[in-house]
């Protein structure tokens, strides 16, 4: 599976994006329970479960469309108590965490992001699910949406 071509996709994208929503995460308490709902009472077809150490989250990534290759729910369960998921899980309860933009040139966005004035949550980019490179702009540079731009791993999306 590959990222859509920036070049050929739009004249108007702006440099460095790919055009498409990659994943909406939401934090969930039992990823078994999401899993139950999504795949087995709502139909989304369940494309793997992984473990981020480095995010202390188990994530189960979920086609959007049956079709489609890009698109997906990101379901967040904390595996401890110290990462960003179980803060927000007991600050807010679980839910609607972010929405990840596709991107080819994370470098690139993250500058244009920097330039217009949003606060950024990472200097450099971080290994997201499947070995993505992401990068976080805080809610408050938003209109409230943690948003996640999420670039193709090294050597292709997993
Ligand atoms: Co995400």
């Amino acid at each position: 599976m590959k990222f859509p071509d920036a070049a050929g996709a739009s004249a108007a994208l702006p440099p460095g994006t790919a055009g498409a929503v990659d994943h909406i995460g939401i934090a969930v308490t039992d990823l078994e329970a999401g899993v139950r709902l999504y795949r087995d009472l709502l139909g989304l077809e369940l494309e793997r479960i992984e473990e981020v150490p480095t995010e202390k989250v188990r994530v189960a990534m979920l086609k959007l469309d049956r079709a489609g290759a890009l698109g997906h729910l990101e379901l967040l369960q904390p595996t401890a108590s110290e990462g960003a998921i179980a803060k927000f899980i007991a600050k807010r309860g679980p839910g609607l965490h972010h929405i990840a933009v596709a991107v080819i040139d994370i470098e690139a966005v993250m500058a244009a992001c920097a330039a217009a004035g949003l606060e950024l949550l990472d200097r450099t980019p971080r290994t997201g699910a499947g070995g993505r490179r992401v990068a976080f702009v805080h809610p408050k540079s938003t209109g409230g949406v943690l948003l996640e731009i999420c670039a193709p791993a090294p050597g292709g999306i997993a």
